[in-house]
């Protein structure tokens, strides 16, 4: 289908998903998660891709919800709408991994979008932020849940609380972001990236991402004992055996995801 607001791109076995509304600054209005939410269903749906990448432009990743579209809503409209949740966990749903490639401002639902996807490489010139506080409201899709559980309740209540911007270095030291890059190779580094988990087995992506995911959700004991049943399971799969035998071969494997 044709888009307005983002761009969507497959190179080889990667779906890149572009942000593209640059005079808003990549501002998420309900379109654009709309067009997010089917771009990412259909790379789901597409054997061929094994991961995606989102990405914005050199200045912004997204500088937050559309201000100048909800600036006119009462309690009851949003409330009624379930404004903001509808349609932007959709991202939490993806069981192929995501990963967030953000240059410039991530701010407000932007940096909530990004916290949405698997890890962030962030360019040496992310800027990333809470500043709904600065505008009368609060963060509305995660910013004061998943940004306390990525860098811990003193740096994300600051941050929510004044709205200051934390740069790259920051926010790969409070374990934001899995590493940094320098600007003009972001993109690259986010495909090479995104190429190898893609060229990984399959089953044990996915398991391993929502192993991961476990972590957040449940106790440690639990989650060890979900990891182990998903670990035996592993060599149910014909990549188990393909995997291990190129070791011992010292070969290269060649997986067939399944
Ligand atoms: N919504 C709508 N439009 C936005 C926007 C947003 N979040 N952010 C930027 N824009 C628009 C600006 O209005 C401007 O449009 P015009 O040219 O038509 O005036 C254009 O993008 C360029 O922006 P600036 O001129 O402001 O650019 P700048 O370089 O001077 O400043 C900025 C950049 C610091 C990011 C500034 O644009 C800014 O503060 N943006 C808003 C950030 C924000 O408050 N985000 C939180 C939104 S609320 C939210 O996200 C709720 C939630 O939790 C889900």
């Amino acid at each position: 289908m044709a888009y307005e607001c983002i761009e969507v791109d497959k190179r080889g076995p990667v779906g890149l998903i572009t942000l593209n509304r640059p005079k808003a600054l990549n501002a998420l209005s309900s379109q654009l998660m709309a067009e997010l939410g089917e771009a990412l269903a259909a790379f789901e749906a597409d054997d061929e891709v094994g991961c995606m990448v989102l990405t914005g432009s050199e200045k912004a990743f997204a500088a937050g919800a559309d201000i100048k579209e909800m600036q006119s809503k009462s309690f009851a409209d949003v409330f009624s709408e379930d404004f903001i949740t509808s349609g932007w966990e959709d991202l939490t749903r993806c069981r192929k991994p995501v990963i967030a490639a953000v240059a410039g401002y991530a701010l407000g639902g932007g940096c909530e979008v990004a916290m949405m996807c698997d890890f962030i490489l962030a360019a040496d010139t992310a800027k990333f932020g809470q500043p709904e506080i600065t505008i009368g409201t609060i963060p509305g899709s995660g910013g004061t849940q998943r940004l306390t559980r990525f860098v811990g309740k003193s740096k994300a209540m600051e941050m929510c609380l004044t709205g200051r911007m934390m740069d790259a270095e920051e926010a790969e030291r409070a374990g934001l972001v899995s590493r940094i890059v320098p600007a003009a190779e972001l993109l690259d580094e986010a495909i090479k990236t995104a190429e190898r988990i893609a060229g990984m087995s399959r089953p044990s992506v996915l398991m391993t991402k929502e192993s991961v995911n476990r972590a957040y959700e449940t106790t440690l004991a639990e989650g060890i004992k979900y990891e182990r049943r998903l670990f035996h399971s592993t060599f149910a799969t014909e990549d188990q055996k393909e995997g291990m035998s190129a070791f011992a071969e010292k070969r290269q494997p060649n997986f067939k995801h399944r």
